[in-house]
C-alpha cells in the first residue's frame, strides 16, 4: 500500500477504519512531509494505541484522527473537499463499505485509487450457503463495482482480498 501511495505521489488520503493504526502507518510513511491522512474510527481504545505508535514512528503530524462515525466526518469533507483526495483505504464496517465507496468516489480525483480490504472475507463470498449481512454487502459491493463504469479495477487476492479501484 505504501509503494502504491508513492507511485500515485499522493500528498491527501483518507484511512477508514483505523483500529491500532497500521494502515494509517504504512500511508504515513510513504506520504512526503506535507502529506496527510484522514483517518477514521469511532473506537478510543484502540485508536489510542495508534497514536501511540503513529508518534514512535514519527509520522502523527501527517495523521489526523476523526474519532466518530467515518460516514459523519466523510460528509464533512464532502460538503468542502470533492475531487481533493489522491488515495483512500476502506476498511471499516462492511455493511457500510457501500457507502463509503459512493462517498470515496466522489472524494478522490479522476485516477485517484480507492483500496478496499476484504472483499473475498475468508471465501464467504463465493459460497452461496452463506448470505450473512457482512457477506452479502460484500457479495453486492464486488458485483457492483465489477460492473462499474465509473472505475478500472484489479481483485489483488493476497491476504483477504484487496479491490482497487482507479477512479476514470
Ligand atoms: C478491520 S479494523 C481496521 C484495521 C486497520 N485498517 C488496520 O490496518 O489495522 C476495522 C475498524 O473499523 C472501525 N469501525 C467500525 N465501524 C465504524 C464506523 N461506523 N465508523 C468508523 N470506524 C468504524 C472499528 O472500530 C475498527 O477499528
Amino acid at each position: 500500500m505504501g509503494l502504491l501511495v508513492k507511485l500515485l505521489g499522493a500528498k491527501r488520503t483518507l484511512d477508514i477504519g483505523v483500529y491500532t493504526g497500521y494502515s494509517a502507518l504504512c500511508i504515513g510513511l510513504a506520504l512526503p512531509e506535507d502529506g496527510r491522512v484522514i483517518a477514521c474510527d469511532l473506537n478510543r481504545e484502540w485508536t489510542a494505541i495508534a497514536k501511540r505508535y503513529w508518534q514512535k514512528a514519527g509520522v502523527q503530524d501527517k495523521i489526523q484522527l476523526h474519532l466518530g462515525p467515518a460516514q459523519q466526518t466523510l460528509e464533512g469533507f464532502l460538503a468542502k473537499e470533492t475531487g481533493c483526495f489522491d488515495f483512500a483505504f476502506i476498511d471499516a464496517d462492511k455493511q457500510n463499505y457501500d457507502m463509503y465507496y459512493e462517498y470515496c468516489l466522489q472524494l478522490i480525483r479522476p485516477g485517484g485509487l480507492l483500496a478496499i480490504d476484504n472483499v473475498l472475507w475468508s471465501g464467504a463470498v463465493a459460497d452461496a450457503a452463506i448470505n450473512d449481512d457482512d457477506t452479502a454487502a460484500i457479495r453486492a459491493l464486488n458485483r457492483k463495482i465489477h460492473a462499474d463504469l465509473r472505475v478500472e479495477i484489479s481483485l489483488v487476492p493476497i491476504a483477504d482480498g484487496l479491490a482497487l479501484a482507479r477512479k476514470i
